[in-house]
């Protein structure tokens, strides 16, 4: 039998102190995604998030339904994830980019992450009306870059169905900025 799936993430998944500035401990998942058997892991246990949840079973899923229409990743490190966890779900993808990206009508939020501020972008046409989204990130650290992110699905008009990341850092708090928002975390450190 296959060993836990945290476990499997955290025997891969490499710390750096300080990186990118004094003070962070940057967690690296570059070779947990590059494992052919922890990728798959990872993104199958993402595809399953949303229906392995009792707290979401009320959102009336009928059969092959995953309780998601669509999966948002989030630039960069979202990206890997995102579009093999939509084809492992039988959906499309759709990009919350960087500023500057996004060439057609687009909604913005500035935020601010443990290292940093940003501004993210999503196409306003990206996610329809009533739309359920799975949001998937690589790393839960403030939650200022999932909670942007999550804002922008909310403006145009879709509905958050849950948010997905490989590792939290509750240390951060992010789970608690999210609320009322379903977390799902495959690692907790
Ligand atoms: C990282 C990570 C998350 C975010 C988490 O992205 O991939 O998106 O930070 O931090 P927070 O919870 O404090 O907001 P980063 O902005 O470094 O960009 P990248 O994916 O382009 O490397
Ligand atoms: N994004 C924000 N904080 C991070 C951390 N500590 N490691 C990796 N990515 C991050």
């Amino acid at each position: 039998t296959e060993p836990p799936i945290d476990e499997v993430i955290a025997a891969i998944a490499v710390d750096i102190p300080d990186f990118p500035e004094p003070g962070v401990v940057f967690r690296d998942l570059t070779p947990v995604f590059a494992d052919a058997g922890a990728f798959r892991r990872v993104v199958e246990a993402i595809a399953g998030s949303v229906l392995e949840d009792p707290r979401v079973g009320a959102l009336g899923a009928g059969p092959g339904d995953r309780g998601f229409d669509v999966v948002a990743g989030v630039e960069a490190r979202g990206f890997l994830l995102a579009s093999a966890v939509a084809l492992a779900a039988g959906t499309g993808v759709v990009p919350v980019r960087k500023a500057g990206k996004l060439p057609r009508a687009r909604v913005s939020a500035d935020y601010a992450l443990e290292y940093g501020t940003a501004t993210l972008e999503l196409h306003t046409d990206s996610v329809a009306p009533g739309q359920r989204v799975l949001l998937v990130d690589d790393v839960l650290a403030t939650g200022g870059t999932l909670e942007a992110a999550a804002g922008l699905v909310e403006q145009v008009g879709g509905i958050v169905t849950a948010i997905s990341v490989v590792v939290e850092l509750p240390a951060l708090g992010g789970r608690e900025r999210l609320r009322p928002h379903t977390v799902h975390t495959l690692w907790t450190t």
